[in-house]
């Protein structure tokens, strides 16, 4: 068969690398795809806005392609899902009424509300003053978040109740017209992503992603710079207490709303040092770079993963096959990332990482003719498994610096929670 995948990220390499993995997939089709797919053997890339939800459909009928697996957020809460069902062309991820669970943190904390998740206690706001009011009462530090999606850019954690409150007029007067105002939570931060048909919900191998620029998670906020998964901090207990007071009450609440979700419902969690865990948000989709890591140790083939999601076949679905170790994703960004950066710089190096065992997914490349040029802040993400997460470390701080660009940034401590525990 033929599978579409929309997105142009390093998640989107991975999954179309793991879909190609499959005996039973043939062809990839990319909208628009990335230099790392224009790579990739029997995978086509075509110049289609994620957002271009008709010239999407019209490759699904050019290329006979079987579903689509969907990977950004923006076209799910646009309704691309909504969109390709109509047309009777099946479709991996949810329709709009689902995607929202990401696009409005104020619905998300509602829901959570309803089905009893633990999660953050919070106030929503449509005013900047009672905004600033009920942070007065709560005290710092306090964390403000913008309701709707803002591309990692809404959420401020503020340290003082001076930041907080410039925190609210800062987004207000971007545009952001409801804010959330959450309890600060202390942990490590946990990354669920489960599979759901609707009915029935299963979770992948759960991740930690490193959120922020500088070593010992100092810095800016990013779209991630690096990952591992397993995680050993969602011990087999946590894995447990997720799965039914917040997987499955999640689900049971979508379901009592008559929401039919299919596709990755992603729990972002904390973990507190006593075990406690709170939701801090859900996202419709995969995890950038959680994919990166997570699908390397996938054994089971992704199409029929998928498949069963979209055919509501998840029960029957045997137990997914992992391989027997961890994986860790360090990413390689441009200098000066998540602030300005140039694009265009040549990258090297690529086959020497892979020669080491790595897989190297490109996040930020294109092709200009032969050459391999960066075209992102986040430009590659360098993927190693070992058979112990100490190995699958070694193996892939080997391989990152075989890869070169001008300006090329890696993070050399993924994992240093871990390793301190
Ligand atoms: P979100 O998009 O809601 O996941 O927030 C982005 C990041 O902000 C999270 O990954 C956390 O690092 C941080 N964050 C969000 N909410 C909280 C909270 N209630 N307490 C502490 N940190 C938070
Ligand atoms: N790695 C965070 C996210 O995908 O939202």
């Amino acid at each position: 068969m033929n599978v579409l995948v929309v997105g142009n990220g390093g998640r989107e390499h991975a999954i179309a690398w793991k879909l190609l993995q499959s005996p039973n997939v043939q062809k990839v089709v990319c909208t628009p795809g990335n230099g790392g797919t224009a790579l990739l053997e029997n995978c086509l890339n075509l110049p289609i806005a994620v957002d271009d939800f008709a010239g999407i459909a019209q490759a699904c009928t050019d290329h006979d392609v079987a579903f689509v697996a969907v990977g950004p957020e923006v076209p799910l809460s646009l309704g691309l899902a909504d969109f390709l069902s109509e047309r009777k062309i099946s479709v991996f991820g949810p329709k709009k009424d689902g995607a929202i669970i990401e696009a409005s943190k104020a619905w998300a904390k509602d829901l959570m509300n309803e089905a009893g998740v633990p999660t953050a206690a919070a106030g929503t706001f449509n005013n900047p003053q009672a905004a600033k009011d009920y942070i007065q009462t709560q005290g710092a530090p306090i964390v403000v978040k913008a309701d709707s999606l803002a591309a990692g850019k809404g959420v401020i954690v503020a340290e003082t109740l001076e930041e907080a409150l410039n925190a609210v007029d800062r987004l207000w007067a971007e545009g952001y017209t409801t804010l959330v105002v959450e309890e600060f939570l202390v942990g490590q931060e946990v990354s669920v992503l489960a599979l759901t048909d609707g009915k029935t919900i299963r979770p992948l191998l759960p991740s930690q992603d490193h959120k922020q620029i500088g070593e010992g998670d100092t810095g800016e906020n990013t779209g991630g710079m690096g990952v591992y998964a397993p995680t050993p901090i969602a011990t087999t207990e946590i894995m447990a207490q997720v799965q039914t007071d917040v997987l499955e009450a999640t689900l049971k609440t979508l379901q009592n709303r008559g929401i039919d979700y299919r596709g990755i419902l992603y729990a972002g969690l904390m973990v507190a040092p006593n075990g406690e865990v709170k939701v801090l948000e859900f996202n419709c989709r995969f995890g950038d770079p959680e994919t990166q890591a997570v699908l390397p140790l996938l054994e089971t083939p992704l199409d029929e993963i998928m498949l069963a999601c979209i055919n509501q076949t998840l029960a029957e679905l045997p137990p997914l096959q992992w391989y027997d170790g961890s994986a860790v994703c360090v990413v390689a960004a441009a200098a000066g990332y998540p602030g300005a950066y140039e694009k265009g710089k040549i990258i090297t190096g690529i086959q020497a990482a892979e020669a080491l065992g790595a897989t190297v997914f490109h996040a930020g490349t294109k092709l200009e003719g032969d050459t391999l040029v960066t075209n992102g802040g986040r430009v590659l993400g360098i993927v190693c498994r070992g058979h112990s997460f100490e190995q699958a470390i070694a193996n892939v701080y080997q391989a990152v610096p075989k890869v070169q660009f001008p300006g090329m940034y890696y993070r050399r401590d993924i994992g240093h929670r871990l390793k301190k525990a």
